[in-house]
């Protein structure tokens, strides 16, 4: 008997207008003002991937969008063409935050099955779907073992399971491959683009590596240094499926150059100001 295939996501062409709005979107954290008119559009099934300079407000964009955090008055949030408060997608998003700490005490199953047992899903159930996804996700014959007994790769993979395994048509990776050495990251990036194929979720994707930005999106938006904003929304128009060579090619090569001196302006700004900062405290 052939695997079940998974169910399936309404197709992208059935989505009137973006699943995803953000317009003149601010938030602030008493003095300090992290996005400042933030505006995105994301359409279904696309896989947008987010660079900028560090503490320009990505991880507060992604608090917001997960519905962990309410973005000030004034702003227009909106899923799937209905204007909402960050509230209401609490839930509706699956969200893997930049600290993704699997729990020490529980074992990969259980880990995977954890944002499934919050929502209140049948745990036996819950479980067996886990198994079937284990060999996917590389972690065939793991599924008794515990996060001190993993390789930190297959952490990351029990992560991301956890964020598949809850089935929500947008899907938020706060730097997902931050912590992984540079050949198990090339590795993992591939191995995301083969399920994202299979899986096709919406994927909006925050990483500080440029090249794994071109290499896996769709469009690439580099923020503002803070407070954020998108500075550039740049198209990937490289075909798929993407393999290890196209980071040589010189299509690859013009969209990085064009994304690294955006950042740099960026990088400068906020280095500027934190100089003129420091210079104002002496
Ligand atoms: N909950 C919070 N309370 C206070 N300040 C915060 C909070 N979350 C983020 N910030 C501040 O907002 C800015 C943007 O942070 P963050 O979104 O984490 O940046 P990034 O993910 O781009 O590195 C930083 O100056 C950070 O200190
Ligand atoms: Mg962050």
């Amino acid at each position: 008997m052939p695997e079940p295939l998974p169910e399936p996501l309404p197709e992208p062409s059935s989505q009137i207008g973006p699943l995803l709005e953000l317009s003149g979107i601010d938030k602030t954290f008493g003095p300090v003002q992290a996005v400042r008119g933030l505006s995105l559009s994301v359409p279904a099934g696309e896989f947008v991937t987010v660079v900028g300079p560090s503490g320009c407000g990505k991880s507060t964009l992604f608090n917001m969008v997960a519905g962990l955090d309410e973005p000030d008055p004034g702003g227009v949030l909106r899923f799937k063409g209905r204007g909402c408060h960050a509230q209401e997608l609490l839930g509706r998003v699956s969200f893997m935050p930049q600290r993704d700490l699997l729990l020490p005490w529980r074992n990969v199953i259980d880990n995977a099955i954890l944002a499934n047992e919050i929502e209140g899903a049948d745990r036996k159930a819950a479980r067996a779907k886990a198994l079937r996804m284990l060999p996917e996700f590389g972690l065939a014959g793991f599924e008794a073992q515990y996060p001190h007994q993993l390789s930190g790769g297959m952490r990351q993979r029990v992560a991301l399971m956890r964020t598949f395994l809850f089935e929500r048509e947008l899907m938020l990776l706060d730097e997902p491959f931050g912590a992984l050495d540079a050949l198990t990251r090339s590795m993992m990036q591939r191995w995301l683009l083969d399920v994202w194929e299979r899986h096709r979720r919406t994927v909006l994707f925050i990483t500080h590596d440029v090249d794994e930005a071109i290499f896996l999106g769709d469009r690439v938006l580099v923020m503002t240094a803070r407070p954020g904003a998108v500075k550039l929304a740049l198209p990937v128009n490289l075909p798929r499926p993407r393999s290890a060579e196209l980071v040589t090619s010189p299509e690859f090569i013009a969209i990085k150059r064009e994304i690294l001196a955006a950042i740099e302006e960026e990088s400068m700004k906020s280095f500027m100001s934190s100089g003129q900062a420091a210079g104002k405290a002496a």
